[in-house]
Protein backbone atom coordinates (compact mmCIF):
# COMPACT_ATOMS: atom_id res chain seq x y z
CA UNK A 1 0.00 0.00 0.00
CA UNK A 2 1.26 3.33 -0.91
CA UNK A 3 0.34 7.16 -0.40
CA UNK A 4 -1.62 8.87 -3.29
CA UNK A 5 0.65 9.73 -6.28
CA UNK A 6 1.84 13.27 -6.44
CA UNK A 7 -0.34 13.86 -9.37
CA UNK A 8 -3.36 13.31 -7.47
CA UNK A 9 -2.42 15.19 -3.94
CA UNK A 10 -2.27 18.15 -6.53
CA UNK A 11 -5.40 17.81 -8.06
CA UNK A 12 -7.29 17.12 -4.99
CA UNK A 13 -5.82 20.13 -3.04
CA UNK A 14 -5.04 22.26 -6.00
CA UNK A 15 -8.20 25.32 -4.95
CA UNK A 16 -9.44 24.28 -1.27
CA UNK A 17 -12.82 23.48 -2.60
CA UNK A 18 -12.55 19.70 -2.53
CA UNK A 19 -11.56 19.66 1.21
CA UNK A 20 -14.10 22.95 2.06
CA UNK A 21 -16.87 20.54 1.16
CA UNK A 22 -15.11 18.20 3.71
CA UNK A 23 -14.49 20.21 6.25
CA UNK A 24 -18.01 21.22 5.82
CA UNK A 25 -19.83 17.70 6.12
CA UNK A 26 -17.91 17.48 9.66
CA UNK A 27 -18.89 20.37 11.08
CA UNK A 28 -22.38 20.22 10.33
CA UNK A 29 -22.98 16.50 10.82
CA UNK A 30 -20.20 15.34 13.11
CA UNK A 31 -21.51 14.27 16.56
CA UNK A 32 -19.62 13.46 19.66
CA UNK A 33 -16.72 14.92 21.31
CA UNK A 34 -14.89 17.62 18.88
CA UNK A 35 -11.29 17.36 17.89
CA UNK A 36 -10.37 21.17 18.01
CA UNK A 37 -10.38 20.98 21.78
CA UNK A 38 -8.79 17.93 22.19
CA UNK A 39 -5.51 19.21 19.94
CA UNK A 40 -5.76 22.08 22.54
CA UNK A 41 -5.47 19.78 25.68
CA UNK A 42 -2.73 17.69 23.78
CA UNK A 43 -0.52 20.58 22.97
CA UNK A 44 -1.82 22.58 25.62
CA UNK A 45 -0.19 26.19 24.22
CA UNK A 46 1.15 29.02 26.31
CA UNK A 47 0.51 31.19 23.85
CA UNK A 48 4.29 32.21 22.87
CA UNK A 49 5.17 29.15 21.34
CA UNK A 50 7.08 29.40 17.54
CA UNK A 51 4.29 26.89 15.79
CA UNK A 52 4.45 25.62 12.36
CA UNK A 53 1.41 23.73 10.73
CA UNK A 54 2.89 21.39 8.05
CA UNK A 55 -0.13 20.29 5.02
CA UNK A 56 -1.99 24.00 6.65
CA UNK A 57 -4.28 23.78 3.65
CA UNK A 58 -6.52 26.73 4.25
CA UNK A 59 -4.20 27.45 7.18
CA UNK A 60 -7.29 27.33 9.23
CA UNK A 61 -5.24 25.85 12.26
CA UNK A 62 -2.99 28.51 12.92
CA UNK A 63 -5.78 31.10 11.88
CA UNK A 64 -7.75 29.69 14.64
CA UNK A 65 -4.88 30.08 17.27
CA UNK A 66 -4.02 34.21 16.29
CA UNK A 67 -7.56 35.13 16.05
CA UNK A 68 -7.57 32.73 19.79
CA UNK A 69 -5.17 35.39 20.57
CA UNK A 70 -1.24 33.54 20.08
CA UNK A 71 1.50 35.88 20.46
CA UNK A 72 4.53 33.68 18.98
CA UNK A 73 5.19 33.12 15.57
CA UNK A 74 2.89 31.35 13.11
CA UNK A 75 4.09 29.69 10.15
CA UNK A 76 1.84 27.54 7.66
CA UNK A 77 3.95 25.34 5.09
CA UNK A 78 1.44 23.49 1.78
CA UNK A 79 2.94 21.87 -0.99
CA UNK A 80 -0.25 23.17 -2.92
CA UNK A 81 0.56 27.24 -4.59
CA UNK A 82 -3.63 27.53 -4.19
CA UNK A 83 -3.67 26.92 -0.74
CA UNK A 84 -1.01 29.11 -0.09
CA UNK A 85 -2.72 31.94 -1.98
CA UNK A 86 -5.81 30.95 -0.55
CA UNK A 87 -4.27 30.94 3.15
CA UNK A 88 -2.74 34.10 2.66
CA UNK A 89 -5.61 36.03 1.94
CA UNK A 90 -7.84 34.71 4.67
CA UNK A 91 -5.22 34.49 7.36
CA UNK A 92 -3.18 37.70 8.03
CA UNK A 93 -1.40 36.63 10.77
CA UNK A 94 0.36 34.13 9.81
CA UNK A 95 2.94 33.52 7.72
CA UNK A 96 2.22 31.10 4.82
CA UNK A 97 5.12 29.33 2.68
CA UNK A 98 4.79 26.80 -0.03
CA UNK A 99 7.31 23.69 0.49
CA UNK A 100 7.18 20.20 1.14
CA UNK A 101 7.17 18.77 4.39
CA UNK A 102 10.24 17.03 3.14
CA UNK A 103 12.59 19.91 2.54
CA UNK A 104 11.26 22.56 5.06
CA UNK A 105 13.13 26.34 4.03
CA UNK A 106 13.83 26.89 7.61
CA UNK A 107 16.95 26.52 10.47
CA UNK A 108 17.40 23.84 12.79
CA UNK A 109 15.37 24.20 15.79
CA UNK A 110 13.29 27.30 14.99
CA UNK A 111 9.88 26.25 15.80
CA UNK A 112 8.75 24.90 19.53
CA UNK A 113 5.87 23.18 18.40
CA UNK A 114 5.07 21.50 14.74
CA UNK A 115 1.93 19.68 13.92
CA UNK A 116 0.69 17.55 10.46
CA UNK A 117 -3.12 17.35 10.61
CA UNK A 118 -4.50 15.33 8.12
CA UNK A 119 -1.11 14.83 5.58
CA UNK A 120 0.60 12.65 6.78
CA UNK A 121 -0.84 10.19 4.60
CA UNK A 122 0.03 11.99 1.51
CA UNK A 123 3.35 11.82 1.88
CA UNK A 124 5.62 9.29 -0.08
CA UNK A 125 8.68 9.29 2.14
CA UNK A 126 7.00 9.37 5.98
CA UNK A 127 10.47 8.85 7.37
CA UNK A 128 12.40 11.73 5.54
CA UNK A 129 9.38 14.14 6.48
CA UNK A 130 9.52 12.96 10.15
CA UNK A 131 13.32 13.58 10.26
CA UNK A 132 12.79 16.72 8.83
CA UNK A 133 9.94 17.66 11.50
CA UNK A 134 12.83 16.50 14.18
CA UNK A 135 15.12 18.89 12.55
CA UNK A 136 13.16 22.18 12.50
CA UNK A 137 12.25 21.46 16.62
CA UNK A 138 14.04 22.75 19.21
CA UNK A 139 15.43 20.32 21.74
CA UNK A 140 12.37 19.81 24.11
CA UNK A 141 9.36 21.35 21.41
CA UNK A 142 6.62 19.48 20.77
CA UNK A 143 5.01 17.75 17.75
CA UNK A 144 1.60 16.78 17.05
CA UNK A 145 0.18 14.57 13.95
CA UNK A 146 -3.64 14.00 13.72
CA UNK A 147 -4.92 11.51 11.47
CA UNK A 148 -7.95 9.01 10.46
CA UNK A 149 -7.69 6.20 12.62
CA UNK A 150 -7.92 2.85 11.39
CA UNK A 151 -11.99 1.80 10.60
CA UNK A 152 -12.43 5.52 10.51
CA UNK A 153 -15.98 6.13 8.31
CA UNK A 154 -15.97 2.52 7.33
CA UNK A 155 -19.91 1.84 6.67
CA UNK A 156 -19.56 4.70 4.25
CA UNK A 157 -16.43 3.04 2.64
CA UNK A 158 -18.86 -0.42 2.83
CA UNK A 159 -21.05 1.55 0.45
CA UNK A 160 -18.54 2.46 -1.53
CA UNK A 161 -17.56 -1.11 -1.93
CA UNK A 162 -20.89 -2.52 -2.89
CA UNK A 163 -21.58 -0.30 -5.63
CA UNK A 164 -17.84 -0.63 -7.34
CA UNK A 165 -17.91 -4.03 -8.84
CA UNK A 166 -20.53 -1.93 -11.25
CA UNK A 167 -18.95 1.73 -11.71
CA UNK A 168 -14.68 1.47 -12.34
CA UNK A 169 -14.53 5.19 -10.47
CA UNK A 170 -15.91 3.92 -7.71
CA UNK A 171 -12.93 1.16 -7.68
CA UNK A 172 -10.39 4.00 -7.90
CA UNK A 173 -12.20 5.73 -4.76
CA UNK A 174 -11.67 2.87 -2.73
CA UNK A 175 -7.58 2.75 -4.15
CA UNK A 176 -7.15 6.11 -3.13
CA UNK A 177 -9.16 5.08 0.68
CA UNK A 178 -6.29 2.72 0.96
CA UNK A 179 -3.67 4.77 0.11
CA UNK A 180 -4.90 6.98 3.07
CA UNK A 181 -3.89 4.05 5.30
CA UNK A 182 -0.13 4.80 5.23
CA UNK A 183 0.13 6.82 8.63
CA UNK A 184 -2.89 5.55 10.84
CA UNK A 185 -2.62 5.03 14.53
CA UNK A 186 -1.06 1.50 14.08
CA UNK A 187 1.87 2.56 11.50
CA UNK A 188 2.17 6.39 12.40
CA UNK A 189 3.12 5.19 16.21
CA UNK A 190 6.22 2.93 14.76
CA UNK A 191 7.30 5.78 12.75
CA UNK A 192 7.07 8.60 14.94
CA UNK A 193 8.89 6.24 17.42
CA UNK A 194 11.84 5.84 15.07
CA UNK A 195 11.64 9.44 14.14
CA UNK A 196 11.53 11.25 17.77
CA UNK A 197 12.62 8.03 20.25
CA UNK A 198 8.82 8.03 22.09
CA UNK A 199 4.98 8.65 21.38
CA UNK A 200 1.75 9.08 22.80
CA UNK A 201 -0.96 8.55 20.41
CA UNK A 202 -4.97 8.99 21.76
CA UNK A 203 -8.06 8.28 19.80
CA UNK A 204 -10.93 10.35 19.33
CA UNK A 205 -14.14 8.39 18.63
CA UNK A 206 -17.15 9.98 17.11
CA UNK A 207 -19.48 9.99 14.17
CA UNK A 208 -21.13 11.69 11.16
CA UNK A 209 -24.92 11.72 11.76
CA UNK A 210 -26.47 11.94 8.21
CA UNK A 211 -30.20 13.31 7.68
CA UNK A 212 -30.25 11.73 4.06
CA UNK A 213 -28.26 10.45 1.23
CA UNK A 214 -27.62 14.11 -0.21
CA UNK A 215 -24.71 15.36 2.02
CA UNK A 216 -23.56 11.71 1.82
CA UNK A 217 -23.07 11.64 -2.01
CA UNK A 218 -21.62 15.42 -1.85
CA UNK A 219 -19.12 14.55 0.42
CA UNK A 220 -17.84 11.56 -1.88
CA UNK A 221 -18.22 13.43 -5.49
CA UNK A 222 -15.53 16.21 -3.81
CA UNK A 223 -12.99 13.24 -3.84
CA UNK A 224 -10.69 13.27 -6.84
CA UNK A 225 -12.00 9.96 -8.72
CA UNK A 226 -15.97 11.26 -8.50
CA UNK A 227 -15.25 15.08 -8.99
CA UNK A 228 -13.74 14.21 -12.50
CA UNK A 229 -16.45 12.13 -13.87
CA UNK A 230 -18.31 13.07 -16.91
CA UNK A 231 -21.60 14.82 -15.86
CA UNK A 232 -23.31 11.58 -16.97
CA UNK A 233 -21.10 9.39 -15.77
CA UNK A 234 -21.55 11.22 -12.35
CA UNK A 235 -25.48 11.08 -12.42
CA UNK A 236 -25.66 7.36 -13.02
CA UNK A 237 -22.97 6.68 -10.29
CA UNK A 238 -25.07 9.23 -7.91
CA UNK A 239 -27.59 6.89 -8.61
CA UNK A 240 -26.27 3.48 -7.96
CA UNK A 241 -25.08 5.26 -4.91
CA UNK A 242 -28.41 6.39 -3.62
CA UNK A 243 -29.86 2.65 -4.02
CA UNK A 244 -27.55 1.31 -1.96
CA UNK A 245 -27.90 3.71 0.70
CA UNK A 246 -31.36 3.89 0.48
CA UNK A 247 -31.97 1.22 3.55
CA UNK A 248 -29.69 3.31 5.47
CA UNK A 249 -31.75 5.70 5.92
CA UNK A 250 -35.33 3.94 6.53
CA UNK A 251 -35.24 4.94 10.71
CA UNK A 252 -34.23 8.38 9.56
CA UNK A 253 -30.68 9.37 9.72
CA UNK A 254 -27.63 7.18 8.97
CA UNK A 255 -24.96 7.24 11.93
CA UNK A 256 -20.96 6.74 11.00
CA UNK A 257 -18.62 5.59 13.58
CA UNK A 258 -15.49 7.76 12.66
CA UNK A 259 -12.31 7.95 14.47
CA UNK A 260 -9.47 10.07 14.44
CA UNK A 261 -6.01 9.23 16.08
CA UNK A 262 -3.60 12.31 17.45
CA UNK A 263 -0.01 11.02 17.50
CA UNK A 264 2.34 13.08 19.40
CA UNK A 265 5.41 13.23 20.38
CA UNK A 266 8.73 15.55 22.17
CA UNK A 267 12.01 15.85 20.49
C1 LIG B 1 -6.41 16.77 3.96
S1 LIG B 1 -5.58 18.30 3.69
C2 LIG B 1 -5.42 18.86 5.37
C3 LIG B 1 -5.34 20.35 5.51
C4 LIG B 1 -5.29 20.87 6.95
N1 LIG B 1 -4.13 20.38 7.67
C5 LIG B 1 -6.56 20.47 7.68
O1 LIG B 1 -6.51 19.57 8.54
O2 LIG B 1 -7.60 21.04 7.37
C6 LIG B 1 -3.93 17.82 3.27
C7 LIG B 1 -3.03 18.99 2.89
O3 LIG B 1 -1.66 18.52 2.82
C8 LIG B 1 -1.03 19.10 1.71
N2 LIG B 1 0.11 18.24 1.34
C9 LIG B 1 0.09 17.04 0.74
N3 LIG B 1 1.33 16.56 0.60
C10 LIG B 1 2.18 17.48 1.14
C11 LIG B 1 3.59 17.55 1.30
N4 LIG B 1 4.40 16.58 0.87
N5 LIG B 1 4.11 18.64 1.89
C12 LIG B 1 3.30 19.66 2.33
N6 LIG B 1 1.96 19.63 2.20
C13 LIG B 1 1.40 18.57 1.61
C14 LIG B 1 -2.12 19.20 0.65
O4 LIG B 1 -1.81 20.15 -0.36
C15 LIG B 1 -3.33 19.58 1.51
O5 LIG B 1 -3.49 20.98 1.60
Amino acid sequence: MSANSPAEVAAQYATDRNLRVRKETHVRYGVGPDLEPRVDELLALRGNEALLDVGTGPGDFPGRLRDQGHRGRLVGVDLSPGMVEHATAFHPGVEFVQASADALPFPDASFGVLTARHMLYHVPDVPAALAEFARVLRPGGRFLAVTNASGSLGELWDVVAEVAPEEPALGGLLESRAGSAVFSEHNGEGLVRAAFGQVQVDVLDSALMFPSPEPVLTYLESMTALHRLAEGDRGRVREALRRVLAPRFRAGGWRVPKRVALIGARR
